[in-house]
C-alpha cells in the first residue's frame, strides 16, 4: 500500500547494501565487522569537552545556514595547508556532514537527463543520488591494470554533450588509490575542454600513506569548477557528529546554502563549536589515529599477501584494503557471503562499488590489532578450508 506514494525518483534508488547487510547479522554473535568505514577511535577529548562548553554557553540556536563565521574562518586557515586560498564568507558552507554537501551540490545542479560521469569503481552513494534526480550516472571505469588510475582514452570516450559534471575521489574509497599529478592534470584539461563541474570528495586527505594529498581545485583554471567536498568524519572520529563542508564559487555556494535553509536550516551549533575546537585544538590525536592505520594496514596487506589465492596491494592512502580475490571466487558477493555465514567475518562485496569492483573486497581497518589478527585468522582458516 505505501508504494502508491512513492516519488518515480525515489524508486530508482538503488537500495543501500549496508542495509540488507546489518539486517542480516542482527542476530548473529561473535561476528567482526570490517564492512563499513566507521573508525574505533573515541572521538578526542577536546573536542567533546568543547561541545559540552558550548551547549552550557547556549550554541542551541540556530546559527547561520551557512555555518559560524568563526569555524568557517578556521576552515579556511586549514584548508590553506592544501594552498586553497579562500573567501571564508563567500565560498564555504558548512552541512551537517559530508554526505549532505553532496547531495545539496548534485541536486543543485542537475536537471532530468544530465550525466554525471563516476569513477567506477567508487563511493556507493553517488549513483544513487543521481538516479534520484532523474539524471543519468555515467561510469569510467579505473584502470584495473594501473592500480585503478584514471585512463584518459576511456574517460574521453564517456564524454557526451549532455555531461555536466565529474565526480572523483582521493583518496579512493575503496581502492585507497592517490590521483597522481597525471590523473588531476587530465581531470582538470577535460573539465576545462568540456565546461564540466568537477565534484572533488577529500574526505580522506589526512590519511595518505604515500605522496601528499593535493585538490584539483588548486590546478590551474579550476577554482571555480571545482566543488570540493570535506569532513570531520574521518579526520577526528567524529562519524555520529554529522559535520562536514563544500568549497565552492560564490554563486554555487550561495544557491547551495538556499536549498541547505529549505532542507535542514543549518547544522547543529554546538557540533559546529567542537569542530572549530577540532581544528583549532592539538593536532595529535590525528597524527596518532594515522600511525596507527598506517600500521594496521602495513599488518593486514602482509598477512593477506602470504595467503594462498589472494592479493592486495599497499593503498595509497584512506584505512581500507581493496583486496583481489578472483581466483578463488569469481563472483565478489557470494565470497563476502559464504565468508560470513563459515567465519562470522564481514566484508564489503567489491560489486557493490561497480562493475570494475567485481573480484575484489574491501576491509575497513577500523578495529584494533588484536581483532585485526582474529579477522585474519579466520580468513586464513577460511581459505584453508576451501576446495582450491
Ligand atoms: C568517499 C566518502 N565520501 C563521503 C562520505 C560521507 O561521510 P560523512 O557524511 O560522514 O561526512 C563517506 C563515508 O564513508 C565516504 O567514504
Amino acid at each position: 500500500m505505501g508504494k502508491r506514494w512513492i516519488s518515480k525518483n525515489l524508486k530508482k534508488m538503488e537500495p543501500d547494501p549496508f542495509g540488507e547487510l546489518r539486517e542480516k547479522i542482527r542476530h548473529m554473535s561473535n561476528v567482526i565487522n570490517l564492512s563499513s568505514g566507521d573508525p574505533d577511535f573515541p572521538t578526542p577529548s577536546h573536542i567533546v569537552e568543547a561541545a559540552y562548553r558550548a551547549l552550557q554557553d547556549g550554541y542551541t540556536h540556530y546559527t547561520l545556514t551557512s555555518g559560524l563565521p568563526e569555524l568557517k574562518e578556521e576552515i579556511a586557515q586549514y584548508q590553506r595547508k592544501f594552498h586553497m586560498n579562500l573567501d571564508p564568507e563567500g565560498e564555504i558552507l558548512v552541512t551537517p556532514g559530508s554526505q549532505q554537501a553532496l547531495f545539496l551540490t548534485l541536486t543543485s545542479i542537475l536537471n532530468n537527463a544530465d550525466e554525471v560521469l563516476i569513477p567506477d569503481p567508487s563511493y556507493t552513494v553517488y549513483s544513487p543520488i543521481i538516479k534520484y534526480l532523474g539524471a543519468k550516472p555515467i561510469i569510467f571505469p579505473l584502470n584495473r591494470e594501473n592500480n585503478f588510475h584514471i585512463d584518459l582514452p576511456t574517460l574521453e570516450k564517456k564524454i557526451s554533450p549532455k555531461t555536466k559534471a565529474l565526480i572523483i575521489c582521493s583518496p579512493n574509497n575503496p581502492t585507497g588509490t592517490v590521483f597522481s599529478d597525471a590523473d588531476l592534470e587530465t581531470v582538470a584539461a577535460i573539465a576545462i575542454e568540456n565546461e564540466l563541474l568537477v565534484i572533488s570528495d577529500e574526505i580522506y586527505s589526512e590519511f595518505v600513506w604515500k605522496g601528499k594529498h593535493k585538490s584539483i581545485a588548486t590546478y590551474p583554471g579550476m577554482k571555480n569548477r571545482t566543488v570540493v567536498i570535506v569532513s570531520f568524519s574521518k579526520t577526528f572520529s567524529m562519524t555520529g557528529w554529522r559535520l562536514g563542508y563544500l568549497i565552492a564559487n560564490q554563486e554555487l555556494t550561495q544557491m547551495m546554502g538556499g536549498l541547505q535553509a529549505n532542507m535542514v536550516i543549518c547544522p547543529a551549533g554546538f557540533v559546529q563549536r567542537a569542530g572549530l575546537a577540532a581544528l583549532q585544538g592539538s593536532w595529535e590525536p590525528v597524527t596518532l589515529m594515522a600511525q596507527e592505520y598506517e600500521k594496521r594496514v602495513d599488518y593486514v596487506v602482509q598477512r593477506l599477501n602470504a595467503l594462498k589465492g589472494i592479493s592486495c596491494r599497499k593503498p595509497e592512502g584512506a584505512f581500507y584494503v581493496w583486496v583481489d580475490v578472483s581466483a578463488l571466487c569469481p563472483s565478489s558477493i557470494d565470497f563476502c557471503n559464504d565468508l560470513l555465514e563459515k567465519k562470522a567475518l564481514i566484508t564489503m562485496a567489491g560489486k557493490y562499488f561497480g562493475q570494475q569492483g567485481e573480484g575484489f573486497v574491501r576491509l575497513a581497518l577500523v578495529k584494533p590489532m588484536d581483532v585485526l589478527t582474529e579477522a585474519l585468522d579466520r580468513m586464513d582458516s577460511y581459505i584453508n578450508g576451501l576446495d582450491i
